[in-house]
């Protein structure tokens, strides 16, 4: 017991000492972020007692990943957070090799997480995955439970790989409780398992819950179940998940599947399927519900399997998470919005309105600037391209563009400053989404903050999510058009937290 309690202590002194020590030339001001190092998935997000409490995927001691603890902030709006002590270290014999990802949830006053302990073995052959359970009385300080592992292999149907058994997001559903775990089948496809329990320390398995299609990746991560408009959604990440169209295209994808659950039998019939978000850096997101009643998801906003700027330079940190979104189903759509909250920490609002772009690339007064938000209504009846160019100086630019002909909406890196390069066979520096015009009209709605951008286009329908890092000062935003763009509302505000 002493060694476990000495091994958060001294990863909570090491924050302490070495959080200062970080370069924050690229780091965003209003994007969550750990103290000091490395930083992955969101876990255990969730409304407890008043607060937002957002646990994350943390190597604190370097900028890769490496033995993983949860580290923990709470917030009362989701944007301003508290950095709180290290939650979890891998110091049992059954998370040895490390705390990786997983949920929590709310029970008689008490908050539990549900986490994989991570048991890497001599050959990957040997590696091994189990489900553990940690409970708080006060949201901060948590106790290991005595029953852990609370699942193990003995618990995986017979078409599974026991290497692969992950990511538990743990939800209530009438009577009981049941977790959605990640798991690889013998084929190299993804599935996702369905167990239940009545005190959420017992568990049973109960189903798969669905299986993935050879094309849809060579095993799912961070799963996650809830009701959303009427409908039952499942979204996970699948790695390798392959191209179709604009679709798919990094190495590691996330997608939301929405339909039905058949509880008595414990199977998801699929209606839709969708990419998230089109960008090059969005994975792994998770969500909870709120007292709003609101369906809120956070996500790691990086890339696997690609050179990350902050740690090649040691700036002592890597990662951060995307703004926090809330969902909706509307009329078919998927519809991610970032939350209204965000508008708290508006400042200097400038409004432009009727201004008309006609075969140019200009500036505007009062528009630039590298920690903002912009939001546009554009008449795109007499043109062919509409474009933006952000964090922009006399050699580097990140370029969003809109092409009538074909209804895509594009965000292209290929200029904005540090290479970033990944294992795909061609570097990919730019991504695409079908964003079709509603009367002619494109909505945007943009935020920057130093080394990041997010689209929300049309009201929420598509999204696209980029890191890009800037070599130097890079601050203008420029606007351009061929043929005659009318916009009809341009909002901007500069956003400090
Ligand atoms: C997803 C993931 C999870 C795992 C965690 C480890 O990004 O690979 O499947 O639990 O990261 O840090």
């Amino acid at each position: 017991m002493e060694t476990k309690k000495k091994m958060l202590d001294s990863v909570n002194a090491y924050i302490e000492r070495e959080k200062n020590n970080v370069n924050t030339f690229y780091q965003g001001d209003y994007h969550f972020k750990a103290p000091v190092g490395w930083i992955n998935d969101p876990n255990g997000f969730v409304f407890f007692k008043g607060e937002y409490h957002l646990f994350y995927q943390y190597h604190p001691y370097d900028t890769i990943h490496g033995p993983m603890h949860w580290g923990h902030a709470k917030s009362k709006d989701l944007i301003s957070w508290e950095h709180l002590p290290v939650a979890l270290a891998p110091d049992e014999s059954y998370d040895q090799g490390g705390c990786f990802s997983g949920s929590a949830i709310e029970k008689d006053g008490k908050l539990y997480v549900m986490y994989t302990g991570n048991l890497p073995g001599k050959t990957e052959k040997e590696n091994r995955q189990v489900q553990c359970v940690a409970v708080s009385e006060d949201g901060i300080h948590f106790e290991k439970v005595p029953q852990n592992p609370v699942l193990t292999l003995k618990d995986l149907p017979s078409n599974a790989m026991i290497q692969d058994f992950r990511d538990p997001k743990v939800f209530r559903h009438e009577d009981y409780y049941y977790s959605v775990i990640a798991s690889c089948t013998k084929q190299n496809t993804g599935q996702i398992l369905l167990y239940e329990s009545i005190d959420l320390i017992d568990w049973s398995f109960k189903s798969i819950l669905l299986e993935g299609t050879p094309e849809q990746g060579i095993m799912w991560e961070c799963p996650d179940l809830f009701e959303l408009d009427g409908k039952d959604v499942l979204i996970l990440s699948p790695m390798r998940m392959k191209k179709v169209e604009n679709d798919f295209h990094n190495i590691s994808s996330s997608v939301v599947f929405w339909g039905s659950v058949d509880w008595q039998s414990g199977k998801f019939q699929v209606d839709s399927l969708k990419e998230i978000d089109h960008g090059l850096d969005f994975y792994a997101p998770q969500t909870t519900l709120d007292d709003k009643g609101r369906r809120i998801m956070a996500t790691w906003m990086q890339m696997w399997d690609r050179n990350i700027p902050t740690h090649t330079e040691n700036h002592g940190w890597a990662g951060s998470m995307a703004l926090p979104r809330e969902l909706s189903i509307k009329e078919g759509s998927f519809i991610q919005k970032p939350t209204s909250e965000i508008k708290e920490y508006y400042h200097d609002l400038v409004v432009l309105e009727d201004i008309v772009l006609d075969n140019e690339q200009r500036k505007f007064d009062g528009i630039s600037g590298n920690i903002c938000t912009i939001e546009l209504v554009l008449d795109m009846k007499e043109c062919s391209t509409f474009g933006m160019k952000f964090f922009s100086n006399d050699s580097e630019e990140t370029v969003m563009t809109y092409t009538v002909e074909t209804n895509e909406l594009g965000l292209d890196r290929s200029k904005s400053g540090y290479p970033i390069v990944g294992v795909e066979p061609e570097p990919l520096l730019s991504r695409k989404v079908l964003c079709p015009l509603k009367n002619d009209l494109l909505k945007l709605n943009i935020f920057l903050d130093k080394s990041s951008v997010e689209l929300f286009a049309n009201d929420g329908e598509e999204t696209i999510t980029a890191t890009v890092f800037p070599l130097k000062q890079a601050k203008n935003i420029l606007f351009f058009s061929e043929g005659k763009t009318v916009i009809n509302y341009l909002r901007k505000a500069t956003i400090h937290v």
